[in-house]
């Protein structure tokens, strides 16, 4: 078989460029701008693969202007910008990156939670500003962690990781999740399952951890946030779309919770003003995954995901396998 042609929508890593461009005919996209949808459109035309990100929307229109895509490799665990149907009944195969990105992703959560709980980005506007005038007794007074009760929402790889780094902190953990977590996984973790709502009522940290699905969408509105303790907070590492932002906001303005972290927006890049304008919430561009190495990893994996298609091989973290079933 001739080499497959293949869209990269960015120059990746080298490492992901070494496992790509000996067997692969390689176009990256090296604007540091994104990729424009018509110049997407006219790019993936005639090409038999694409690896993209969770920036480029892969639905109907991209799957007809390129008919001949055998394969879309997402750099991204969360493939809600990836009409999965519409593949399979293309043909095209579909992946993510799971599994790599979860201790970083966790790591992350706990860093927004303890900004917010610690008032760490407003102590260092205090100082960038000039404003500081020392230590005070009652200066950027905030709330607790430790000992506290944390919410998981969502207890997949990463809400079990978010999870496990509470028990350092000696909290209580609920979790809720569609699906009740085997007794091993809650006794390691020390998590207990619990109903959403009662979740919401008693917990003083709700991080979310939920796949973007229809079911999801605005899981936390004006109705949930307001069965929240007035002290709690709400961390977000997992889309946008799952907070209700013009509710959100309402809440903090009403008092009927403390504060929010947050590193996925509704409409990224743009963010609700009503978030950038508040003291109470913590911002950060979609950056849970992003140390170095982790996004290393995940660009590989989408390589390897490919480069596995065109070998005659699964690709190891397919999402529509009886795409391959349809033709073997
Ligand atoms: C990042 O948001 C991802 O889904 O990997």
């Amino acid at each position: 078989m001739p080499r497959p042609k293949v869209l990269s929508t960015h120059p990746l890593f080298p490492a992901a460029r070494t496992i790509l461009d000996a067997p692969c005919d390689m176009d990256y996209w090296k604007n540091p701008e994104r990729i424009p949808r018509a110049e997407l459109l006219a790019r993936a035309a005639g090409r038999d693969a694409m690896v993209c990100l969770l920036t480029e929307k892969v639905d109907d229109e991209l799957l007809a202007a390129a008919p001949t895509l055998r394969m879309v490799a997402n750099v991204a665990v969360g493939y809600d910008n990836i009409d999965v149907a519409a593949c399979t009944r293309r043909g095209v195969a579909a992946s993510n990156t799971p599994g790599v990105l979860d201790e970083t992703t966790a790591d992350f959560a706990w860093a927004l939670l303890m900004a917010v709980a610690r008032r760490i980005g407003e102590g260092e506007q205090l100082i960038r500003s000039g404003q500081w005038k020392g230590w005070d007794l009652d200066q950027l007074c905030g709330g607790d962690v430790s000992g506290k009760t944390l919410g998981v929402v969502g207890f997949g790889r990463i809400g079990r990781a978010v999870a496990r780094r509470a028990i350092g902190f000696k909290m209580r953990v609920l979790y809720s999740d569609a699906v009740r977590a085997p007794r091993e996984v809650e006794e390691e973790l020390h998590a207990e399952f619990i109903d959403r709502d009662a979740l919401f009522a008693v917990a003083d940290f709700i991080s979310l951890h939920v796949p973007l699905l229809p079911d999801t969408h605005h899981l936390i509105s004006t109705a949930t946030l307001s069965k929240m303790k007035a002290t709690a907070y709400i961390i977000n590492t997992s889309r946008g779309p799952v907070v209700d932002e013009a509710a959100l906001v309402a809440a903090l303005e009403a008092k009927k919770i403390a504060g929010a972290a947050l590193d996925v927006y509704e409409r990224e890049p743009q963010v609700h003003p009503g978030l950038i304008a508040r003291k109470d919430v913590v911002l950060a561009p979609h950056i849970a995954s992003a140390s170095l190495e982790t996004r290393t990893k995940m660009a590989c994996m989408a390589a390897e995901n490919v480069v596995a298609l065109f070998d005659g091989r699964r690709p190891p973290n397919i999402l529509n396998p009886d795409v391959l079933a349809a033709k073997s």
